[in-house]
């Protein structure tokens, strides 16, 4: 019998707050929820919903769990791609303005990330919910990041506006102590604080980050931190890192153009190949960028084969200043940069969509979280695990049955590495042989 690791939660969902308390900060906002929500219980409500608003990751959805089960209350939850069916909300509100059973439990409806809807195509959603509104005999949550687009409005005028804050470095660091210490980990101080300054205040993916360095090496050093964020710094959309990249003035400038992208390095190389010859109108520049370009590919080659982490640098040094100082004179430019034709295609596929979905569904069950949450808080971490550290992500790969085709979707160019530690090659030939 092979050796079967055991399963690992993901922290953002192990060390969600279960007691109000245990929300960090937002003091005004607990304090105004929860007078909001007694105030249904004693079946007098000021206003029947509310809107959470603000930053990711600073507690909206986490303060509604903590407060549901405080109180003893069934979380009904539909989320923005549910919106764009009426029938959804429908049903919803079919369940919601029922009377309540002596013996039912309590409900809250929550209805996360209202912000997802958008155009034309979801009016109707705006209208439903606000029928929603006005019938349900149950307390009704809505949460948003941004709630001030113009379609929004109506809602905005129906419930109470509770404001969230983004959370500081010093909150941030404070939780991930915590949790370094219920899981025995050693970290070094600052590289908590690099965790946490690079978050802006983002728990979740602060969260995420340490678990991904603290798993896939057993320790966490500012080192270690600084290699990770090279692939998920939350700074720069790829179009605006490239109009950074291209228009930039100093070495450094260049340089963090690439390092500062909110995509890892092999996409940011695909978003550069595509626009090299776009950006460039002299046929020498776009040679020479072409040639900065393919020796950092060499070194990642290099990299991948050896494991050398910290040549990675010089590869950003490629991407960035040998890419931006291909020119032969400066000259700021704006351009629209698009993305590239083949990511679009990537990312568009049906099978692609398919296979997301398909691992949202094997995991959700058995991190007893929605796929919703899979998809949002899960899956982005484990495509770090997959495409930095094939070893650690072979083990994940057994412990949760991963197929093959979902190995080779979360770990992409180094999918075989993966499956080469998952020992599926020696599998698939032994069967073969009897
Ligand atoms: N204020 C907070 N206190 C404690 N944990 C938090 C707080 N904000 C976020 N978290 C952590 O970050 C993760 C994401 O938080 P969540 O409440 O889902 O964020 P959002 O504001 O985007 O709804 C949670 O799993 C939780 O562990
Ligand atoms: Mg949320």
């Amino acid at each position: 019998m092979a050796h079967r690791p055991r399963r690992r939660i993901p922290w953002i969902i192990k060390y969600r707050p279960k007691r109000i308390a245990e929300v960090i900060g937002q003091e005004k906002a607990k304090t105004q929820f929860v007078e909001w929500l007694q105030s249904w219980l004693k079946g007098r409500p000021s206003k029947k919903a509310v809107l959470l608003y603000g930053p990711a990751g600073c507690g909206k959805t986490s303060l509604v769990e903590a407060a549901a089960r405080e109180y003893g209350l069934e979380i009904v939850e539909m989320n923005a791609s549910d919106f764009r069916r009426k029938k959804d909300i429908e049903r919803i509100a079919t369940t919601a303005a029922r009377m309540r059973s002596l013996f039912a439990r309590g409900k809250i409806i929550l209805l996360d990330e209202v912000d997802g809807i958008s155009g034309v195509a979801d009016k109707g959603a705006i209208d439903a919910i606000l029928h929603l509104i006005e019938t349900s005999r149950y307390p009704i949550v809505m949460t948003a990041n941004n709630p001030w687009s113009p379609m929004l409005r109506p809602l905005r005028e129906a419930v109470l506006m509770i404001p969230f804050r983004r959370l500081t470095d010093r909150q941030v660091i404070t939780v991930l102590k915590r949790i370094c210490q219920a899981e025995r980990i050693e970290c070094e101080d600052d590289a908590l604080k690099e965790i946490a300054k690079r978050s802006e205040g983002d728990l979740r993916s602060a969260i995420n980050d340490l678990q991904a360095i603290a798993e896939g090496y057993g320790r966490v050093t500012v080192n270690l931190v600084r290699m990770l964020s090279a692939y998920r710094n939350r700074e720069y959309a790829p179009f605006e890192a490239l109009l950074k990249l291209f228009n930039a003035k100093y070495l450094f400038q260049a340089k963090a153009a690439v390092t500062q992208a909110n995509i890892d390095y092999e996409t940011m190389m695909i978003w550069i190949n595509e626009h090299i010859p776009t950006y460039y109108e002299d046929p020498e520049e776009v040679s020479r960028a072409y040639d900065a370009l393919s020796r950092a590919d060499v070194y990642i080659g290099r990299i991948k084969r050896s494991g050398a982490w910290d040549l990675l640098s010089y590869v950003f040094d490629f991407m960035g200043p040998g890419v931006a100082f291909a020119r032969k004179k400066y000259k700021y430019r704006w351009k629209k940069f698009t993305s590239p034709q083949r990511l679009q295609e990537l990312a568009k596929t049906k099978r692609s969509r398919e296979v997301r979905e398909g691992i949202a569904r094997a995991l959700a069950p058995r991190l007893a979280t929605s796929r919703r949450t899979v998809k949002r808080d899960v899956i982005p971490y484990l495509r770090v695990i997959f495409t930095n550290n094939p070893k650690y992500a072979a083990r994940i790969a057994l412990a949760y049955d991963l197929t093959e085709e979902m190995v080779k979707w979360l770990a992409g160019d180094r999918a075989d590495e993966v499956l080469a530690y998952m020992g599926v090659r020696h599998r698939v030939s032994r069967r073969r042989h009897r």
